[in-house]
């Protein structure tokens, strides 16, 4: 098989960056060891950045977004006794939707579909080969792997792109000698459910507690998304629905000033490590890597996503002008120009984390609450956070 960009991983970074391609007359092959289902159904990512939501919107991802979409103005930033609202729109001029990643993959699978996109699900083995090659004569990279039907397969490309989220294989073909990682783990990870319930609140809810970590976000009118901190070796079986939801209620404020959490029957439940990691660079000759594949950050501010949907709008406009003028300007640069917001956001997700988690330590503590007092009485402090929040421009 021959195609100008193979793209190894069908999540919303190589779908997106399938169908941004496409739009420029740029051919790709997806290749996903998943099956479709599988991918559709990952319950991830909710808040769309508003330069997530532009971007969809042009190249004509906005419809259901818009129709099924909920713009929100702002959050809540909590402890006990205390919630301020913050408002993005008067504080920065820019605001975030609430759209599930679930519903985002939805969209693409059926633009990609409906375009007919060659996407291979259910695949093994992928190996990527010749990547730092030039590209040209017969020197050309190409990725290896066996299809659903068991046959083994050799796609050659002009460039290979590892959209293969944080487990794949394309960061580690960038060799040793060049690559540099950087990578923290934090002492907790997230317990998550999704529940059948009416959310308690107009706009999301991000709680610190001495108990632990506490959030309210949501999915819909009629769905809600919450999460707790916990231990990082917590066993799921050890939370009941009940015992969550009286987590929940405790260190979201149940009671306090007339506001109630209302429970409701859990549909979804998992526990989510939570990581910071960097590899740098995000190119090295004929790959390119992009979304979770060349980072990871832990969820606090809900950048992930919407960090992948950066990469490949400033990709695609790079693979573009390489493969159709041979100019490679855009390609050169796409590393340092993605890791300048990659790290950006590494740091703001880091400080919302540290600033919202309990660590057991007092000084951290105090630390933490002098920073919320901060962030909630001075203009200054919640621009920076709303700016950050509701994201940064693409180009930034
Ligand atoms: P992915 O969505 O991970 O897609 C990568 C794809 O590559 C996968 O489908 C995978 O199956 C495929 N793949 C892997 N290996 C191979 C291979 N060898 N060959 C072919 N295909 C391969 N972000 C937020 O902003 N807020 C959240 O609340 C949030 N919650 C999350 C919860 C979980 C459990 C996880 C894992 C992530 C969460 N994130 C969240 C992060 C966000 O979902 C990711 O940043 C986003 O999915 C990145 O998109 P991606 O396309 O780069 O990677
Ligand atoms: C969600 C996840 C986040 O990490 C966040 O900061 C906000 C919302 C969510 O899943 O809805």
């Amino acid at each position: 098989m021959r195609t100008q960009v193979a793209i190894i991983g069908a999540g919303p970074s190589g779908l997106l960056l399938s169908h941004l391609l496409a739009a420029d007359g740029i051919e790709s092959v997806v290749l996903e060891t998943r099956s479709e289902e599988y991918v559709a159904g990952r319950i991830r990512a909710g808040i769309l950045e508003q330069s997530t939501v532009d971007l969809l919107r042009e190249v004509g991802l906005g419809d259901r977004l818009d129709r099924e979409g909920d713009p929100h103005r702002g959050i809540y930033l909590q402890w006990p006794g205390e919630r301020h609202h913050l408002d993005f729109v008067d504080l920065a001029g820019r605001s975030v939707f609430v759209y599930g990643q679930t519903e985002v993959q939805k969209d693409l699978v059926a633009a990609r579909t409906a375009a007919g996109q060659e996407i291979h699900y259910e695949i093994s083995e992928t190996a990527l080969h010749d990547t730092a090659s030039s590209g040209s004569g017969t020197d050309r990279p190409s990725v290896t792997f066996t299809d659903r039907a068991g046959v083994a397969q050799r796609l050659e490309a002009d460039v290979v792109v590892g959209c293969d989220g944080s487990f794949g294989p394309s960061r580690q073909t960038v060799p040793q000698a060049v690559r540099r990682t950087w990578e923290k783990t934090y002492p907790y990870s997230w317990l998550g459910i999704l529940a059948d319930v009416a959310p308690s609140t107009d706009e999301l809810i991000y709680a610190r507690h001495p108990d632990g970590f506490a959030m309210h976000s949501m999915r819909s009118a009629t769905v809600s998304r919450l999460y707790l901190q916990v231990p990082n070796d917590t066993r799921i079986d050890d939370w009941s629905d009940d015992r969550i939801w009286d987590a929940l209620a405790t260190r979201l404020g149940h009671g306090q000033d007339g506001w109630h959490l209302t429970p409701g029957p859990v549909t979804d439940k998992s526990v989510l490590p939570m990581r910071s990691f960097v590899q740098q660079p995000m190119r090295h000759g004929r790959l390119f890597l992009a979304g979770d594949a060349a980072h990871i950050v832990p969820p606090t501010g809900a950048k992930g996503l919407n960090l992948a949907v950066a990469d490949v709008a400033l990709l695609a406009p790079a693979l573009v002008a390489l493969l159709q003028k041979d100019h490679p300007g855009l390609a050169d640069a796409y590393s340092d120009a993605a890791l300048r917001r990659v790290w950006r956001c590494t740091h703001f997700s880091w400080w919302m984390t540290t600033m919202l988690h309990t660590s057991g330590d007092p000084f951290d503590e105090q630390l933490q609450l002098a920073q919320l007092r901060w962030v909630t009485s001075s203009e200054a402090g919640a621009t920076g956070l709303a700016e950050n929040y509701a994201g940064l421009p693409i180009g930034y």
